[in-house]
């Protein structure tokens, strides 16, 4: 079910907003709120559009998504994707750990990150996973030694920062300018690729790159290409035969307020040309495109207020839940769920005690009041994972929709689950 849905995701039927086939007026009524929704449809469409945009762009080039599991790491979510074909871009021993209940084979997996333990490493050889993204020479020679640990070579991949300017809507989601801490600073990148090809128990596989988040056009992605073909090609020449890979991280937008989405037909025949003739497989690591546009939050507004004459929205739904809006300023629709008359202007905020617990500032939108259902869109990536308890505030339940049917993927935390793994009554003990 769903999958033959022409354009799933979100629409009106008879004035109700609903997730594919099912009112998400219904669906607060049974789950409660705050509740995030997301349409499996609207996924696999997503994971079909990119897909087919790189197959046909370069037919002979061996090519895998692997979807970065840190935009959404529901396992149910996890699922949907390996049953289209994915494999996944992982960054902690939590997201392996997700990955393999969520079915996906060790050669499924790419390990990246910035900060992996010598116990993450470990794991990761013994799933053992495709190739480790390593970030620094610290991170080569510690894996290195943890491979020789475990008589193993461990296959990896160079994260090289390529160094360039990318356009995005926060600078928090720029990771491949010069200065930044992710990668391995381009100039450095020929003399640790080699040291790589030195050491006993690595194998170079590859070569990485992630140059930002929500990027909206094809031009960083070229210049950065222009960087890295170079280098993988001199490291061929200098004799590195293991070479096989390209792995060329997310960063393509999606659509929160009125920006174009992804070209990814532009996208797709960028990399075939940029990549033609050099005889390389290809990873990508689409995080938010797969994802974002799939989900919404639902909350429901408790109370209108009017202060220093601003309009309050005040909802269920807080920054604890979703902090996109606080912490980058990002910019969800919001749309009632339901539509109440007349327009109004006005914060729409949380419960948390902070000023800065908000979803929308100085907004135009339906004149909602108490009781009434918002529709927070475009949280599908982002959103549930960056959730906290703050205010010891359980975390909302997450809801997967298929066609007309619903389930619940992650139950909402209960006031017990704040405190399980915590002691009023302390066990001392002698240091
Ligand atoms: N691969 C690596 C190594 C990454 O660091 C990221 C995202 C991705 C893939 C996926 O990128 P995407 O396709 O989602 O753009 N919390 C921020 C986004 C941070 C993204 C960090 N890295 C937000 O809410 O906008």
């Amino acid at each position: 079910m769903g999958q033959g849905v022409l354009s799933p995701g979100f629409s009106r039927v008879d004035g109700v907003l609903h997730a594919d086939g099912v009112s998400l007026e219904r669906l607060a009524h049974e789950v409660g709120t705050p509740a995030y929704v997301y349409s499996l449809a609207r996924i696999r469409a997503q994971y079909r559009r990119l897909e087919t945009a790189l197959a046909q762009a370069m037919p002979d080039v061996p090519h895998r998504l692997h979807f970065s599991v840190k935009a959404n790491s529901n396992l149910a979510i996890l699922r949907t994707l390996q049953e289209c074909g994915a494999g996944v871009d992982i960054v902690s021993a939590g997201e392996l750990y997700r990955a393999r209940e969520a079915g996906f084979g060790g050669t499924d997996i790419v390990f990246s990150g910035v900060g992996k333990t010598a116990d993450e490493l470990r794991l990761a050889l013994e799933a053992p996973v495709l190739f480790v993204n390593v970030e620094s020479e610290g991170e080569l020679r510690l894996l290195d030694e943890v491979a020789r640990a475990m008589g193993a070579v461990a296959p990896v991949a160079l994260r090289v920062n390529p160094e360039v300017t990318v356009e995005s809507p926060h600078e928090y989601i720029r990771t491949g300018e010069k200065g930044h801490k992710f990668g391995i600073p381009y100039d450095d990148a020929e003399a640790v690729a080699r040291l790589a090809h030195e050491l006993p128990n690595v194998a170079l596989v590859g070569l990485d790159m992630h140059i930002g988040s929500q990027i909206a056009t094809w031009e960083p992605y070229a210049s950065a290409l222009a960087r890295i073909r170079p280098l993988f090609e001199s490291l061929r020449v200098a004799g590195i035969q293991t070479l096989q890979w390209l792995d060329l991280g997310g960063g393509l937008g999606v659509t929160y307020e009125a920006e174009a989405p992804a070209d990814v037909d532009r996208f797709a025949a960028g990399v075939a040309e940029a990549v033609r003739g050099l005889g390389v497989s290809l990873v990508f690591e689409p995080g938010r495109f797969l994802v974002a546009e799939a989900g919404v939050l639902l909350a429901r507004v408790l109370y209108r207020k009017r202060s220093g004459g601003k309009e309050y929205v005040i909802t269920d739904a807080g920054m604890n839940d979703l902090v996109r809006p606080s912490h980058y300023q990002a910019y969800h629709r919001i749309e009632p769920v339901t539509t109440p008359a007349g327009q109004l202007v006005a914060d729409v905020v949380g419960p948390v005690c902070e000023s800065g617990d908000f979803l929308a500032l100085g907004r135009e939108m339906a004149d909602v009041g108490p009781g009434d259902l918002l529709a927070v869109h475009t949280a599908g990536a982002y959103g549930f994972v960056m959730a906290s308890n703050y205010n010891s505030r359980p975390r909302p339940v997450e809801v997967v929709v298929d066609g007309d049917r619903y389930a619940v993927a992650t139950e909402r935390e209960r006031l017990e689950d704040l405190v399980r793994l915590e002691r009023a009554h302390l066990q001392w003990r002698s240091a």
